[in-house]
């Protein structure tokens, strides 16, 4: 099929390409949009024929289950069951913005939206573009994020257009999304509510609404084999082509120990994944990426996944990560290398 693409400028989309866009949706069709997170692949989510083609599109195995996108918090009536006291809350701080509600789901919603589960995935992105759409069409729209299942999540037109041109109706170019890495998922069908993917809003964010809210372990512990309670998060993900390696503790420690690889690597294409304070104490990598200074976390969580595909373009063999303290957005970030990694983690340098 060919990909019509929709370019915007400043943020606000021309009066006919929403229409376009709203028809598109109303007629089955998949488009892909911006999100403050990163962009996602869009289906009306209550046209089940439309949310199967995501599947295809994405090549995203079926129990995979889909988060519903919303412009008004009227639209969750329909869509839930309850909205608990908790969950009200969440919504008068957080949305919008880069966080996911579990909750019951109602009849309406289809298995093929939910993998099955009786609960349902909601969130309301703070995108401009992605609220001016949603506003718009006034459908619930499922969408993960716009890549090939497997890999690091777009955070730029150019990466949605290299995973999904020719497989999608239309592709909204809105510029490199702020976040980089996708929305918290926060279980709120389960006591003490659980998140299931750590994201851009952070625990300490959520401990002043829920002090005693409970986090998956398996979204960090590499060491931990049970079956993490997101379906999506059981799979090897954000991988690179690459061998990944990520390395946590003291930096000066970090530093020494990469190095060490690299010298008895040397038949290898390596790539370090580097922040601003170390960037230059690496020695025989060939590519060293700067994800930007760990002063500012979002910053290089915003990097992270366009580092991973560079690493792609440059045919590296191996890649070695960096880690960053569990605190704030550095769990979203350690969650998205422990994945990238296929849990090669080595904690305690
Ligand atoms: O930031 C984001 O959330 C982005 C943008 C596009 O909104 N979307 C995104 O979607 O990351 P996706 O499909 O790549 O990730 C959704 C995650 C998966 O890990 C999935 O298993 C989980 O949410 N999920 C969806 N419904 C669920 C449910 N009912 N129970 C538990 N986990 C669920
Ligand atoms: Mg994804």
């Amino acid at each position: 099929m060919k990909t019509k693409i929709i370019k915007v400028q400043n943020d606000k989309l021309e009066a006919n390409d929403l229409k376009d866009i709203k028809k598109a949706f109303e007629d089955g069709k998949l488009v892909v949009f911006p999100t403050e997170t990163v962009y996602g692949l869009g289906a009306n989510g209550m046209d089940e024929e439309a949310c199967k083609n995501i599947f295809i599109a994405k090549g995203r195995p079926v129990d995979n289950p889909l988060i519903l996108h919303i412009g008004e918090i009227s639209q969750l009536e329909d869509l839930v069951e309850e909205i608990p006291k908790v969950g009200e809350d969440l919504i008068s701080i957080f949305w919008p913005g880069p966080l996911t509600m579990i909750l019951k789901r109602s009849k309406l919603i289809s298995d093929v939206v939910t993998g099955g589960l009786d609960t349902v995935a909601i969130r309301m992105p703070s995108h401009p573009i992605a609220r001016e759409i949603l506003k718009e069409v006034k459908l619930p729209i499922a969408a993960p994020s716009a890549n090939i299942s497997g890999r690091p999540s777009p955070t730029s037109f150019k990466r949605v257009l290299e995973d999904l041109d020719g497989k999608v109706d239309i592709i909204v170019d809105g510029g490199r999304a702020n976040y980089g890495i996708e929305s918290t998922v926060i279980d709120l069908t389960v006591t003490p509510p659980m998140i299931l993917r750590p994201g851009g809003v952070t625990l300490e964010d959520l401990r002043l609404i829920i002090p005693n809210i409970a986090v998956d372990k398996t979204t960090i512990d590499s060491n931990d084999k049970s079956i993490p309670k997101s379906p999506g998060q059981k799979y090897r993900h954000y991988a690179p082509k690459a061998e990944c390696y990520t390395f946590a503790g003291n930096l000066e420690n970090i530093v020494k120990e990469i190095n060490k690889r690299i010298a008895q690597n040397k038949n290898k294409k390596i790539a370090v994944l580097a922040t601003a304070e170390s960037l230059d104490g690496y020695e025989g990598a060939d590519l060293v990426i700067n994800l930007g200074s760990r002063e500012n976390l979002v910053e290089v969580a915003s990097n992270l996944f366009e580092a991973l595909r560079e690493c792609d373009d440059q045919d590296i063999d191996i890649i070695y990560a960096e880690g960053f303290d569990l605190v704030g957005i550095g769990a979203g970030i350690m969650n998205r290398l422990l994945k990238a990694s296929s849990g090669k983690i080595v904690f305690g340098l």
